[in-house]
């Protein structure tokens, strides 16, 4: 595990978009592993804007998204495809048959994780993963458990992450209650995982995950048993880290 600082929210979106950019132009049909939430946000508009400049092309790639709420459709301004059409894929050169997204109207969602482990393996496998973190730890809808689950599975969301996506919606009760994820499994078969902090509220998830113990009850800690996994945390999310270890400056090799 390699940790990078970064200064803070902007430094940490372009040094993530100069990573997502290297991926894109060394394997220009790369399998995309992408995430929603506010973290990624300033690395997708630092990717439009490469794109708009010429600099980076989408055409071929494929991507597979994390996560989506079920019984969201992907018309729902809340949904995770609709966030994805709107803050990436409507604004290169994507093709959108190409994106997927756990489909949250499945009737049934069982079948729909078989579905989406097929497509992920279909696709020979995700190069590069994108990440970001909860507060608890959380990678996709992969909450604090006694237990690591390998594929896309159905998840009954916890009040804590209700609670928290809930600024999003006209009211808590608006917030679905469960959701559709890859697993732990899906994520670290990756070749590459990229996952971004920023934040003093994900400062503990960043310790924890990067030096505790190998625990589902910290998904992300999983993540220390996978060979290629870079983080990168702005200042306000390496807090912790900054004052239990040595760490002055460079980067960090867990
Ligand atoms: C998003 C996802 C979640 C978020 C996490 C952090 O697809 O799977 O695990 O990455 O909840 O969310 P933000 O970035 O909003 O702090």
């Amino acid at each position: 595990m390699k940790i990078y600082a970064a200064k803070d929210y902007s430094d940490l979106s372009r040094k993530a978009a100069n990573l997502i950019s290297a991926q894109i132009i060394m394997k220009p049909d790369a399998v995309l592993g992408l995430a929603t939430g506010s973290t990624p946000v300033g690395a997708y508009k630092q990717l439009i804007a490469w794109y708009e400049e010429g600099d980076l092309d989408f055409s071929r790639i494929r991507s597979v998204n994390l996560d989506e709420y079920k019984g969201l459709s992907g018309e729902h301004d809340q949904s995770y495809r609709y966030f994805m059409n709107h803050n990436l894929f409507n604004h290169v050169n994507i093709r959108k048959e190409d994106t997927n997204v756990p489909n949250g109207l499945a009737e049934d969602a069982e079948a729909e994780c078989v579905r989406y482990n097929g497509v992920i393996a279909a696709m020979g496998g995700i190069d590069l993963q994108l990440l970001g973190i909860g507060g608890n730890g959380h990678i996709g809808f992969n909450e604090p458990s006694s237990v690591f689950e390998k594929g896309t599975h159905v998840v009954t969301l916890t009040e804590e992450t209700r609670q928290s996506n809930a600024r999003f919606f006209a009211s808590i009760d608006e917030v679905p209650t469960h959701a559709l994820t890859m697993g732990v499994g899906n994520i670290m078969s990756a070749r590459k995982i990229l996952l971004l902090a920023s934040g003093e509220a994900k400062a503990k998830a960043v310790y924890d995950s990067c030096f505790g113990s190998v625990t589902p009850n910290v998904p992300a800690s999983v993540l220390q048993l996978h060979s290629d996994v870079v983080v990168i945390a702005d200042e306000a999310a390496l807090t912790l880290v900054r004052e239990k270890t040595d760490w002055k400056d460079g980067i960090y090799e867990v």
